[in-house]
């Protein structure tokens, strides 16, 4: 039986395309001690790994040509070589874009698919539901009645914060790419107000007419013009979790800035850039939260399902375009 695996072709200028990935075929492995052959289900695809296409420093290090990209994924155990699971065994962790990846016993965890549908564990009840929860009860510390403003609100990460926030008593308000992501924010997650940012003529007077008492916390995932016309209307005190730039990772060379910091000093408030991995320790906690906070139906999972290994690329390019709504996953 054969191994469909994604290798990366070639580094991006701008934006990635196809030619930025290549599909290869390869035999099926048998797994080592502590090792088991998993057959992949579902694969997430991430913002982050465009930081990995780019031959630099990080906290991660970055991909080389020829490597088979890695991100997060569900999978059934085909084959173990360890106590810890056996075959037919649902599994989440980090895995290889492989249809029968070889994965170590330390990198995977069970899941119960009684809790959630299998590729919840790699949305709302997994890294991204995991990155929403710490970077809004971690870092914003959310108080009943403050005003929590989400950029790339439609996205994995912002509908679980926009959500946690509500459930915090916060007024939530979200910036979105498009009049149904905003309507979707409103209407079937609860969000007090959401601003098409594509479309806004002046998006400062907008987001300001949405936040009439300022913003106390500002949950970033973009960056750019939406960060800026954000820190002009921020409270005393503030908090500004940092925790994607989206709208900079296909720029080749980076913009100079920040230049509205004047704004962060006289309002005394707090910009803190977080990596989901620094809080391994307490995913757990994490986990146990969002899952009952999902079970309560106070947490709607939206996903967007993309179908078949080939289409991971698409499905991770599309992250840049805007084509999902909620988690893009792809089934594979
Ligand atoms: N710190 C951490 O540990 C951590 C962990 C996970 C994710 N992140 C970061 O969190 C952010 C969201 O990640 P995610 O996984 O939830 O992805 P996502 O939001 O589901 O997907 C990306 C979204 O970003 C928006 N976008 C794309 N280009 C944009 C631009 N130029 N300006 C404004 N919005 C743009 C698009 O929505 P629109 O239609 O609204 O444009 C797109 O749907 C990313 O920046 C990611 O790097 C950080």
């Amino acid at each position: 039986m054969k191994n469909n695996k994604i290798i990366f072709a070639k580094r991006p200028v701008g934006m990635p395309d196809n030619s930025c990935f290549e599909i290869i075929e390869d035999k099926i492995e048998k797994p080592n001690d502590g090792e088991v052959l998993l057959k992949t289900l579902y694969i997430s695809v991430d913002p982050y790994i465009r930081g990995r296409m780019v031959e630099r420093k990080s906290y991660i290090p970055p991909l080389q040509i020829g490597e088979v990209i890695a991100s997060s994924g569900v999978a059934e155990v085909v084959e173990s070589n360890t106590k810890l699971f056996k075959k037919g065994d649902y599994v989440t962790g980090r895995m290889n874009w492989e249809e029968y990846p070889i994965v170590n016993e330390k990198e995977l965890r069970q899941i119960d698919p009684a809790i959630a549908p299998l590729q919840t564990h790699i949305g709302a009840l997994g890294m991204t539901g995991l990155t929403a929860y710490f970077g809004i009860m971690d870092i914003g510390n959310p108080k009943p009645g403050e005003t929590v403003v989400i950029s790339g609100a439609a996205g994995a990460v912002g509908v679980v914060a926009g959500q946690i926030a509500k459930i915090m008593g916060c007024r939530v308000v979200g910036i979105a790419g498009s009049d149904e992501k905003a309507e979707y924010l409103v209407k079937e997650l609860g969000f007090d107000a959401a601003i098409n940012y594509k479309t806004a003529k002046d998006i400062r007077e907008e987001l300001k007419s949405a936040c009439p008492d300022g913003i106390d916390i500002y949950f970033d995932n973009v960056g750019g013009a939406i960060t800026d016309a954000a820190l002009t209307l921020i409270n005393d005190n503030a908090r500004i979790p940092l925790c994607g730039q989206i709208s900079h990772y296909n720029e080749p060379e980076p913009q100079s800035g920040p230049r509205l910091l004047g704004n962060v000093l006289i309002r005394a408030a707090t910009i803190k850039g977080f990596l989901i991995l620094q809080y391994a320790s307490r995913f757990n906690e994490g986990i146990e939260k969002l899952a009952k906070w999902y079970k309560e139906g106070r947490i709607k999972a939206p996903e967007t399902i993309v179908e078949g290994f080939e289409n991971i690329p698409n499905a991770f390019i599309g992250l840049f375009t805007g084509s999902n709504l909620g988690k893009q996953i792809v089934k594979i």
